[in-house]
């Protein structure tokens, strides 16, 4: 398994992921010129320095002085959690630390497809959740500052997915109830946005 290669860190599953590249893939305009939803996956898996490349450029810190991150945040509340599903499990991408924390051995991916069969095929799905208690006491907007702060790490992700050479689609069904029952999520933390990843089938 891909995550059995990472370092564990302590009692805890937590897994160290490797430094991700912050200079691969095509251009900026390139990738813009050629992001499009993509629904069909191969079943080979995703390195581990490849999710950790994506994760980095969907909401990692950028500005490690200020720890500010690659994505734009309503009033820099960084609410955006990114859950990583895949079949072996769900874990909780941490950019701090650069590490994921196992949340549920059980695969979730289910719960995301909301009958679309292609999402279970998918080897990873993130998960953008607002964690609204971010907002502290601004609870006046929070639930729209959430959904625009999914939208730009989702974006994130579509771009990073086009450079590698990886296909993803921004996706709002899923079933909320259900997974945030299983990712054991707050009645604060709130599912928005999923983005199935997976390298192009074979042609
Ligand atoms: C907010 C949002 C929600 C979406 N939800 C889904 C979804 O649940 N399932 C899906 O297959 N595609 C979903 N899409 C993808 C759109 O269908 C897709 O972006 C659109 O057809 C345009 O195609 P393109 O992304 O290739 O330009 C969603 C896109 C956005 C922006």
């Amino acid at each position: 398994m891909l995550l059995a290669a990472f370092c564990l860190s302590g009692q805890a599953k937590d897994y160290k992921l490797p430094k991700p590249q912050t200079k691969a893939g095509m251009s900026l305009l390139e990738a813009l010129s050629k992001r499009a939803s993509a629904r069909a996956f191969s079943q080979r898996e995703i390195d581990a320095k490849t999710l950790s490349t994506v994760l980095w450029a969907a909401c990692g810190i950028n500005r490690e002085k200020e720890k500010k991150i690659t994505a734009p945040s309503a009033i820099n509340a960084q609410d955006i959690l990114i859950y990583v599903a895949r079949q072996d499990g769900a874990f909780l991408y941490d950019p701090r630390t650069n590490t994921l924390k196992q949340v549920t051995e059980k695969d979730v991916r289910p719960y995301l497809a909301a009958g679309q069969q292609f999402v279970t095929q998918a080897p990873v799905s993130l998960i953008m959740v607002s964690d609204q208690s971010r907002f502290g006491n601004r609870s006046r907007g929070a639930a729209d500052m959430g959904k625009y702060d999914a939208a730009y790490v989702s974006e994130n992700i579509c771009l990073v997915c086009t450079a590698l050479g990886l296909n993803t689609v921004p996706r709002m069904m899923m079933d909320t109830v259900g997974l945030s029952r299983e990712l054991g999520l707050t009645p604060q933390q709130v599912p928005l946005l999923n983005n199935p990843i997976g390298w192009p089938p074979a042609k």
